[in-house]
Parts: C-alpha cells; structure tokens; sequence
C-alpha cells in the first residue's frame, strides 16, 4: 500500500512525523536510489527502496502499532461471519493490514492493541509473560470493603483457578458497584466469570490497562499511534 513517506518513517517508530519532514527536508531519505525532498510522496515500502542516511529501512521498520479505545458493539477480528461491525472498521485508511492483539467480548470496551508484528503478538500472548490487564468491572449488587478478602482469594472456575492480582473497590452502591481488577492472563471471559462465580453479574466492563499502555485520553472509537517508549516497552516484557 502507498503511504506518505513521513509517516512510514514516523509509524515505525523512527522519529516524530515533524522529524520525519525534517529528515527529508535535509536530504537525508533516498527513494529508489534518487533524494526525495518532499515528506509527503507516496511510497510503498513492501516494493520501495527506503534508505535513512544510507541505511536501508529494515522490515522491523516497517511495523506499526496502533492503541485502539475499543468501543462496545465491536467485534475484535477483521471479519465477522455474522457480518457485525469489527475493531479495523475503525482505523482510518492510512493503516496497512494489522490485527488485533487478543481480544475483548463483543460487549466490552477498552485498550485493545492492533499491529501487524506477528512475533510480539504472539509473544504478548503467551501465558508465560503474564503481564497485567486491569479491568474497571460494573456489577450487580453491593460490594463493600470487607469483602475484598473475598475477591483477592480467587476461585475455581470451569477451567481451572483464577486470582486477580489485585482487586480494589471504585464505588459500592446497592443495586451496583465497580471494582478495579488486575488479571496477569487472557483467558476467555474470565473476568464476567471471576465475577460471576463471586455472584455479582458484570454490567458493563472497561480494560483500563494491558499491560504498560493506558487509555489516557482517547475516547470510545479513537485510535492513535503507540510511542516509541512504549514500543520499547512493549518489547521489553519477557
Ligand atoms: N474478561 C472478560 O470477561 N471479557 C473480556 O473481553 C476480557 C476479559
């Protein structure tokens, strides 16, 4: 796919869009063996020869990483068989391909981290790493503090046992309350489960964090690009 080359050279990390301009303005970005001097040309870096300062872009260079506020009513695939609406409806074109990494219920709203680096998906989702996700949970009836004893001692679900390494009350009201909850896996629905095996149902649930990136102040539906900090980041949990 063509893409303006200042925002290849800044997706991937690189440089900032205005230090990708830079770069091209000072004739530092060579296309196809020829100096480019406008940041704004369409390249496709898949078949363009890309080279910084005489360094060809290595594929690594060519990844993104976009931090998605996942909205409720979305599913997290690129294909829904049933034809509902999918979390990369909502990238804009610029985009390439990218997919989601793990996924949240169709009813539930969030962090949700697309990219099209197939190593780092896979090693994000290995139990192994164990990373948190915390969770803003809404659920039926009255949790005070005195039973949180009872919420951080985990329980036996279907599965096997589930224990949120945290567990803290937001709010507690008698038709409802809301706990933060820090899970260090992704297994299916185990946070409605976790619940639900506490006897609250889950009304509405929110993941607030997966692992270092946060929603700051993204709204439902909006994207924006990870920083470099926090793809290094990213690529530091093992
Ligand atoms: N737990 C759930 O129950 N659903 C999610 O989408 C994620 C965690």
């Amino acid at each position: 796919m063509r893409t303006r080359l200042n925002k290849i050279l800044a997706r991937a990390g690189l440089t900032s869009r205005r230090g990708a301009d830079r770069l091209v303005l000072d004739g530092r970005v060579v296309v196809n063996g020829e100096v480019v001097t406008s940041p704004g040309v369409l390249v496709d870096p898949t078949v363009d020869r890309v080279e910084v300062d005489g360094r060809r872009l290595p594929a690594s260079e060519l990844l993104e990483y976009v931090l998605l506020y996942k909205p409720r009513g979305y599913v997290s695939t690129v294909r829904d068989p049933r034809g509902r609406p999918v979390v990369t409806d909502l990238l804009r074109g610029e985009h390439g391909r990218l997919y989601p990494v793990g996924r949240l219920d169709f009813d539930v709203e969030g962090v949700l981290l697309l990219t099209n680096d197939g190593e780092l998906t896979h090693r994000l989702l290995h139990p192994r790493y164990g990373f948190p996700r915390v969770y803003e949970a809404t659920v039926e009836g009255r949790v005070t503090e005195s039973n949180l004893p009872r919420w951080r001692a985990g329980v036996t679900l279907d599965d096997g046992p589930a224990r949120p390494r945290a567990a803290d009350l937001v709010e507690s009201g008698a038709a409802a309350s809301r706990l933060r909850l820090t899970f260090a896996e992704g297994r299916k629905h185990e946070v409605k489960r976790y619940c639900e095996a506490l006897g609250h149902r889950v009304t509405r649930l929110t993941r607030i964090a997966f692992g270092p990136l946060t929603l700051g102040p993204l709204r439902p539906g909006q994207t924006r690009p990870l920083a470099p900090p926090e793809i290094r980041a990213l690529r530091a949990i093992r």
